[in-house]
């Protein structure tokens, strides 16, 4: 076996759990993540993939364990750093969360104007970001006006525009038709060969058996062994 150094680690989990009141969502996790590697999360309904993202990102904080992003110890980082911390990540929402009052281009710039960059570079960068996910004629367009699809593109350029080091999609194909499916798929794939660490929560059989990457099963909050998919 080839010894990994610390810094190959992104995402460092030490016997995490995670409960609410009267419900454990998340037990005993404990996993590494590589950089530049592309995962898929996957089981039923209930079984903590959603939890799982967010404790990375402190959505949620852990009940019990450590967890590492980057070599940062998430329990010490201060209310006043998480921002920063925020910036690891792009996260694409199963619902997508864009603002519906702004426009597609509107919705991608406030990630970059939130982390004080330049009007020009804002500019520049949006446009590139939204040509790469073939979005490029609808900068002006309201969110409600666009397809399922368009939308998620949409939530894609957002999510990397600020070069994440980690892209974080919670059922990102869950309600889309197959062709739409696989353009978002192929779109995250690029952004992976790109240098992104990318984490997928999904129910999707077809993506997992098209996708060759490791597959993380949870089941009522445990991993299940790699050989069997629960959903
Ligand atoms: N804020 C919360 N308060 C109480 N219980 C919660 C909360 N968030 C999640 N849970 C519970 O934790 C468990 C795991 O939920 P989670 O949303 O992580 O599952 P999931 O695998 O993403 O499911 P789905 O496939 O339906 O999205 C569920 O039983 C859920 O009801
Ligand atoms: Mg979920």
């Amino acid at each position: 076996m080839i010894e990994k150094n610390n810094s190959d680690y992104l995402i460092r989990m030490f016997h995490v759990s995670k409960s609410f009141v009267a419900k454990s969502a998340l037990s005993d996790i404990s996993l590494d993540i590589v950089k530049n590697e592309f995962v898929i999360i996957t089981g039923p309904s209930g079984a903590g993939k959603t939890t799982f993202l967010k404790l990375l990102y402190l959505g949620e904080t852990a009940s019990q364990g450590q967890i590492l992003i980057d070599g940062k110890n998430l329990s010490r980082i201060t209310r006043k750093n998480i921002p920063f911390l925020r910036r690891t990540f792009g996260i694409i929402f199963q619902d997508y969360k864009l603002i519906h009052t702004k426009t597609v281009f509107e919705n991608i710039a406030l990630v970059l104007e939130a982390a004080g960059n330049k009007r020009s570079y804002v500019q520049k960068k949006v446009k590139s970001v939204l040509r790469i996910v073939g979005m490029e004629g609808r900068n002006n367009s309201y969110p409600p006006s666009l397809s399922g699809g368009e939308q998620q593109r949409v939530a894609i350029a957002r999510a990397v525009v600020g070069n994440p080091k980690i892209i974080l999609a919670d059922e990102p194909t869950g309600s889309l038709d197959p062709q739409s499916a696989e353009i978002i798929v192929n779109l995250l794939k690029k952004f992976h060969k790109r240098g992104a660490t990318v984490i997928i929560a999904t129910h999707d059989r077809e993506l997992i058996r098209t996708t060759k990457s490791r597959v993380i099963n949870l089941k009522e909050g445990y991993v299940q062994s790699p050989k069997v998919i629960t959903i």
